[in-house]
């Protein structure tokens, strides 16, 4: 007996020994756990949009009915709020205060889209920052970026809030905006949550009409769409957000898959994940639900911890716990996740914002910071006669174009608390830097994107007949891109087309520069062309990096973060598409080349269109400069490789043009034999490499085997042995192919 108890006692000594110590922040949320009803811990889980008066919502955050509060940017009411939960409330739990600060507060840096053109997460990370500082200094603590949706239709609107078509550009620019936002600490008070969204698959929504239906395979799922957000988990992000769509038939926000296996077993997440905008109450309307009563229940029970604004876990949670319907552990996790971020971001400590602060909008540096992030976000897509950068034999420039003093649209989609007066356009960067060097004329010709109207064109085109250089700005307004703001025609909007077609009817050298949400089927207007600059919208300082750009103070280094497409109907398409039984050869026989009465077969049967061929208008990391670049020398060290061993890649770099300039290197592999299709190519390094004129620089890329490894059909992780393919170029379609072997 003396034995058994002596065994029993040591086992439980070892027992308890061996349970990991909670840490302080798990024991506070014990012990607040332990205290709270039931009501107070489904307030927790309900985020409320900010409405009316502080009296209006006092008696509900008095109550304890919400843990967070949405949509509130006034630094004295957030205060106001706080002091209701914090002093008023049984539990005093503080409000988390939350606000769609997507590519920076007031000053706005490129849509994340340009972003991602810069491939430069230094720079992204920076600039994560500082809207996090600003957003901070008015008291919001959370944001809900980055949106690392791949996305592979420029038809959705929402392309231009991620950061384009690649798992890999993706994963690091979404890790490096994680790290702005959260800055080294959370619990600094410029520090704030991060939320990886839409989770998942978002992006792939049928035709690009946003809030659709994907149909996306889970190794698909695994390879191209979970990567970013897997990114976002290791760089500590603190919440993810479900998305709108269904995926193979089953709601984000209802599906626990994502949600419990892959995002909590597999990837150990230990933050909150929230609902989109009403998607709980909106599985009824996907028929996944009966009502908004099985809406929460579906949520709840498939690890959605807080609700945002459809309140149907305020209403039902309470009766379906007692029903047995939800059980009370899952409202207990969902809560514990809740406050591990208040923790985490010291909210009990430093609920309120110091009012008295000295206003940090707008700074100086933050300036600076999106000057040099919009130069680097600005793509030349075309120099073919060097027009750019503009000669000191240019004297007078006509600016044209409906984009070119347009200081709301050139902030683009999710601009919210950027305030125009502050964004400088070209028209205005170029009379006031420039203006002393260069005449300038302006006539817009048109008034804004989608105007019609002729007539403009007719003066405007006058003026234009007088310069030396046409500067054409035209794209897309802020509106035509962005959530719900899908197109199935991707010209340019409106007389612009025409603007620019009458423009180079004058004989003179046009410039075209755009400024757009998303890639524009361009093609006609880059053949009319003499030089081409993209940017996708730069944000306030966009105005000061195109006009330096412009006149060669800076030198563009932009790839394209997406393919471009010549026609819609080409759409999806992007380089890393599958390897497939009848690849298109390019000699293809186009439809205007096709003899009267040809022979079924005659044109070869390969997979490309008739009208539009095969390639795009342009390939993924394309992007040209005002210098040239060679590649050479590259070497593998080693061509036969196990598992475990690092792949390094050393080449040189010159720069063999006339000016200083900086090249984006990009390192792609193909997997030549796999137990599923492989991609064609996919991105696995990238580096930027600033060059003088003439210098040549030594560069060197690791890749571990590892990260060979993809998802086969029993969703397993794996290298697969065999032969693979590497180029190191300047783009997704150039380079030399190098073979090597992977032996286990
Ligand atoms: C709906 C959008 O889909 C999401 O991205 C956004 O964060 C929320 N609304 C909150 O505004």
């Amino acid at each position: 007996m003396k034995k058994i108890l002596a065994f029993g006692l040591a086992s439980l000594l070892i027992f308890t020994s061996c349970k990991p110590a909670k840490n302080d922040t798990e024991t506070k949320i014990d012990a607040l756990l332990s205290r709270m009803t039931l009501e107070e811990k489904i307030g927790q889980m309900n985020q409320s949009s900010s409405y009316g008066s502080i009296e209006d919502m006092r008696m509900m955050i008095k109550k304890g009915e919400v843990g967070s509060i949405l949509n509130e940017i006034d630094p004295d009411r957030i205060n106001a709020l706080q002091h209701v939960a914090v002093e008023e409330s049984r539990l005093g739990i503080p409000l988390l205060i939350a606000r769609d600060v997507i590519h920076g507060f007031k000053t706005i840096f490129p849509i994340p889209l340009g972003q991602a053109a810069t491939f430069d997460p230094f720079v992204v990370e920076k600039s994560a920052r500082i809207a996090a500082i600003e957003a901070s200094s008015v008291g919001i603590r959370w944001t809900f970026a980055p949106m690392i949706d791949i996305a592979r239709d420029p038809r959705w609107g929402r392309i231009a809030e991620g950061c384009g078509e690649d798992p890999y550009l993706t994963s690091v620019m979404g890790a490096a905006m994680v790290k702005g936002f959260q800055g080294d600490s959370m619990n600094l008070p410029t520090s704030i949550a991060a939320c990886a969204k839409h989770f998942v698959g978002y992006g792939a929504v049928e035709g690009g009409r946003d809030y659709n239906s994907t149909f996306i395979p889970e190794h698909l799922l695994r390879n191209v769409y979970l990567p970013p957000f897997e990114a976002a988990v290791k760089a500590g992000v603190a919440t993810f957000m479900t998305s709108f769509n269904d995926n193979n038939g089953v709601p984000s926000t209802g599906n626990s898959f994502i949600l419990k296996e892959v995002l909590r077993k597999e990837w150990h997440f230990d933050g909150f994940v929230v609902s989109d905008w009403n998607s709980v109450g909106e599985m009824v309307n996907h028929g996944f639900a009966a009502d908004y009563k099985d809406a929460a229940r579906i949520a709840a029970n498939a690890g959605v911890d807080m609700e945002m604004v459809s309140a149907t876990y305020m209403k039902y949670l309470p009766e379906l716990v007692k029903e047995g319907k939800v059980k009370e552990a899952v409202i207990n996790d969902a809560v514990r996740n809740i406050l591990r971020i208040k923790y985490r971001l010291g909210l009990f400590d430093h609920p309120y914002v110091d009012v008295n602060r000295k206003s940090i909008m707008y700074t100086q540096e933050h300036l600076e910071c999106a000057k040099r992030i919009s130069e680097e976000s600005v793509i030349l897509l075309k120099d073919d006669k060097h027009v750019l950068p503009l000669k000191s034999s240019v004297h007078t420039i006509a600016i044209v174009g409906p984009m070119a003093d347009a200081p709301y649209e050139q902030m683009g989609t999710w601009a919210f608390d950027g305030d125009s007066a502050h964004t400088v356009t070209p028209l205005e960067a170029i009379r006031e830097v420039y203006g002393n060097q260069v005449k300038v004329l302006y006539e817009p010709g048109l008034a804004y994107s989608r105007d019609k109207n002729l007539q403009g064109i007719v003066k405007a085109v006058t003026v234009a007949s007088q310069a030396d250089v046409i500067l054409a700005f035209v794209g897309e307004e802020a509106i035509l891109s962005g959530e719900a703001h899908c197109l199935a025609d991707l010209n340019l909007q409106g007389a612009q087309s025409q603007l620019i077609a009458a423009l180079a009817k004058t004989g003179k050298p046009v410039v075209t520069i755009v400024m757009a949400g998303r890639p524009l089927t361009i093609g006609k207007e880059v053949d009319e062309s003499a030089a081409v600059l993209y940017s996708f919208h730069p944000g306030t300082m966009g105005g000061p990096a195109i006009a330096d750009l412009l006149f060669g103070k800076a030198v563009p280094s932009g790839k394209t973060p997406v393919t471009f497409p010549k026609m819609v109907g080409q759409i999806p398409i992007y380089y890393a598409h599958h390897r497939i039984g009848r690849p298109a050869t390019r000699n293809e026989t186009l439809i205007d080349r096709i003899p009267l009465y040809a022979g079924q077969t005659s044109l070869g049967c390969t997979s490309f269109y008739m009208d539009a061929g095969f390639d795009p208008l342009f390939p993924f990391g394309y992007g040209l400069s005002y210098t040239t670049f060679k590649f050479s020398n590259i070497k593998l060290s080693a061509t036969q490789l196990k598992k475990g061993d690092m792949l390094t890649v050393t080449f040189d770099l010159k720069n063999t043009g006339s000016y200083g300039g900086t090249e984006v290197a990009q390192l792609y592999v193909q997997d030549k034999v796999g137990s599923v299709t492989r991609p064609v190519k996919e991105l696995k390094r990238f580096k930027r490499v600033n060059l003088l004129p003439g210098e040549k620089k030594t560069v060197v890329f690791e890749l571990p085997v590892s990260e060979l490894a993809f998802y086969n059909m029993n969703e397993e992780k794996m290298v697969e042995p065999g032969d693979f393919g590497l180029w190191v170029a300047d783009d997704s379609q150039n380079g030399k192919e190098l073979p090597f072997k992977v032996k286990f």
